[in-house]
């Protein structure tokens, strides 16, 4: 049995179906009358909020490489020690929307920064606090921007405007990591219809879930 709540993931390109798979979990969770504290990055406390404005922001299309990595690295650092850390300590099910994979798979494989920066980086942000697993929703990213186009009436953020070669990097990046800690990241092939996919979710969540109090 484990001393402390579990935490967990969920990873994917825009439009992979992230965080639909999401949302089925954490109501998956909570019939099954756990404390579930839901949150995402950027932008899952006050402070985060507004440091997520400035970086999807339109306005912002010029913003350095540097400044985007260091942005979403102060929103982690903040994010852990206020709201990650003290829910995991109270045995709650922590699942966050994105985490430090993002920043190594759209800042590292996507921008082209050093790996090793930001592995660093992550190290400080994350204050040691490592998910117990990680869902990558894995998808063609041309097929996740038909997605995105048929469900969103919203204009897309800065980030979403990046071309389908970034999105293939970042794609890339995400499986190359994943080969790297099979033990901790689950790839989902996220075009088989939902209901498969999160039938696959929950068969590998049950046996995490049998460690908890
Ligand atoms: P969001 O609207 O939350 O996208 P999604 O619903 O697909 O998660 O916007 C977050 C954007 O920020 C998304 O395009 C991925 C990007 N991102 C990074 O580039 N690096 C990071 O470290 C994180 C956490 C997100």
């Amino acid at each position: 049995m484990r001393e402390k709540g579990l935490f967990i993931v969920f990873e994917g390109i825009d439009g992979s179906g992230k965080t639909t798979q999401l949302q089925k979990t954490v109501a998956f969770l909570e019939e099954r009358d756990l404390n579930v504290v839901v949150t995402r990055e950027p932008g899952g406390t006050t402070l985060g909020a507004k440091i997520r404005s400035l970086l999807l922001d339109v306005d912002n299309q010029g913003m350095d490489p540097l400044c985007e990595l260091m942005l979403y690295a102060a929103d982690r650092s903040h994010h852990v020690t206020d709201t990650i850390e003290p829910a995991i300590s109270r045995g709650d099910v922590v699942i966050c929307d994105r985490y430090a994979l993002s920043t190594l798979a759209y800042q590292g494989y996507g921008r082209g920064l050093p790996l090793d920066t930001i592995r660093s980086l992550n190290q400080m942000a994350i204050h040691g606090c490592v998910p117990d697993l990680t869902f990558i929703l894995d998808m063609d990213p041309i097929v996740a921007r038909t997605r995105i186009a048929r469900h969103r009436a919203q204009e897309p953020d800065r980030l979403e405007q990046e071309k389908l070669d970034f999105f293939e990097r970042v794609r890339h990046g995400y499986l190359t990591e994943a080969r790297q800690a099979p033990q901790r990241c689950a790839v989902m092939d996220g075009a088989r219809r939902p209901e498969d996919v999160f039938q696959s979710i929950k068969e590998i969540l049950e046996p995490l879930l049998c460690t908890l109090r």
